[in-house]
């Protein structure tokens, strides 16, 4: 029998994990013949509601979940990990500021950047959903000196998914037969979610895609597309990230489709003109080993002025973490 992977998800007794543990431990991520050993980190008040997710995920009684372990403690939950999607984050209370949030997430992220650098897997594959995800996955990376960059990723996937979601719709075709688009920058209402590279059936697509929609329509409604749940839910995204959790995992471990792209948010090497450093969304290919960034790729002034604006973005939030003292 394989060897099962370990598997910490933080913030187990939140919305998102509620939807995401099941699919992991059914397979998801690694298939049908790679057990899982779930890790949950959660907060001290938080252990208990958790432990009754554990417990349904027993009546599941999926043949791909080994274990699970319910801790407080990130030592204890990092420790062997070959796989960590970092979903708890604080939540922006009422009148907090900016800087509070920073700072409480910050603290976070930095104490999870340092476990897993300690007691991780050597080829640890981190997954950051809590927001800020980029830069809080930006954080995490910079205190776990002996892990490579490349091995910390933020979600960016779902708003590549919506994306492909508002685009199949616009141009009829059924979303399968849609490939090559690319969220860039950061995961906030400046993402530029890019179709110049769009294909159909393999083909490129130049009809239906006007720039007066793009600019009008498809941008703005892709990049706020989270409070347009959140309004009409009446909470956040919850299933629909978990959904993108589980692809970006799973194509980072299986490898992406033939000919196929997804977005993943990692830290620059200065691709296509962005700030290296920063956690920013870039078009990946993977062939179960690293993500590679797609190259080549031509550049426009118009993608060039909206890449550059989003990044810029990514670059204040940096400077703000450093001048709260989180990263020196
Ligand atoms: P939630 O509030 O339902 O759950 C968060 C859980 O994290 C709570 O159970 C909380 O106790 C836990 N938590 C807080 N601090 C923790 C810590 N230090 N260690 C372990 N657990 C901790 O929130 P939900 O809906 O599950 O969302 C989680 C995060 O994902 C939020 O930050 C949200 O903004 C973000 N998000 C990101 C998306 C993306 O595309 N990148 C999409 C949707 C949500």
């Amino acid at each position: 029998t394989p060897t099962p992977v370990t598997v910490t998800v933080t913030g187990a007794a939140g919305q998102i994990s509620y939807a995401l543990l099941f699919r992991l431990a059914a397979g998801g991520v690694y298939g049908k013949d790679t057990p899982v050993r779930l890790r949950l980190l959660e907060v001290p008040s938080q252990t208990g509601a958790a432990e009754g997710v554990a417990m349904e995920l027993e009546d599941c009684a999926f043949p791909t979940l080994a274990s699970i372990d319910i801790t407080d403690d990130p030592a204890v939950a990092f420790d062997g990990a070959g796989a960590a999607v970092l979903v708890g984050a604080r939540p922006r209370g009422p009148g907090m500021e900016r800087a509070d949030l920073l700072t409480a997430n910050g603290a976070i992220f930095r104490d999870q950047g340092r476990a897993i650098n300690d007691h991780a897997a050597e080829d640890v594959r981190v997954l950051v959903v809590g927001n800020p995800a980029n830069t809080n996955a930006y954080i995490a990376h910079r205190h776990a000196p002996d892990v490579p960059a490349e091995r910390f990723t933020a979600l960016m996937r779902l708003d590549h998914n919506r994306a492909l979601s508002q685009l199949a719709a616009r141009l009829d075709a059924p979303v399968g037969e849609l490939d090559r688009v690319v969220v860039w920058g950061n995961h906030s209402a400046t993402q530029f979610p890019d179709v110049s590279y769009l294909t159909r059936g393999g083909a490129p697509v130049t009809d239906g895609l006007d720039r007066q929609w793009l600019e009008d329509d498809f941008i703005p409604r892709v990049a706020r597309r989270g409070s347009e749940i959140i309004e009409v839910r009446g909470s956040s995204s919850a299933a629909s990230a978990a959904g993108a959790s589980i692809v970006h995992m799973r194509d980072w471990v299986r490898g992406t489709p033939e000919g196929s792209w997804a977005t993943v948010a990692l830290p620059s090497r200065g691709e296509y003109g962005t700030v290296p450093g920063v956690v920013t969304g870039l078009p990946c290919r993977s062939d179960g080993g690293e993500w590679q960034v797609v190259e080549g790729l031509e550049i426009d002034d118009f993608q060039r002025a909206r890449i550059d604006a989003s990044v810029a973005e990514l670059v204040s939030e940096r400077d703000a973490v450093h001048g709260l003292g989180l990263v020196d």
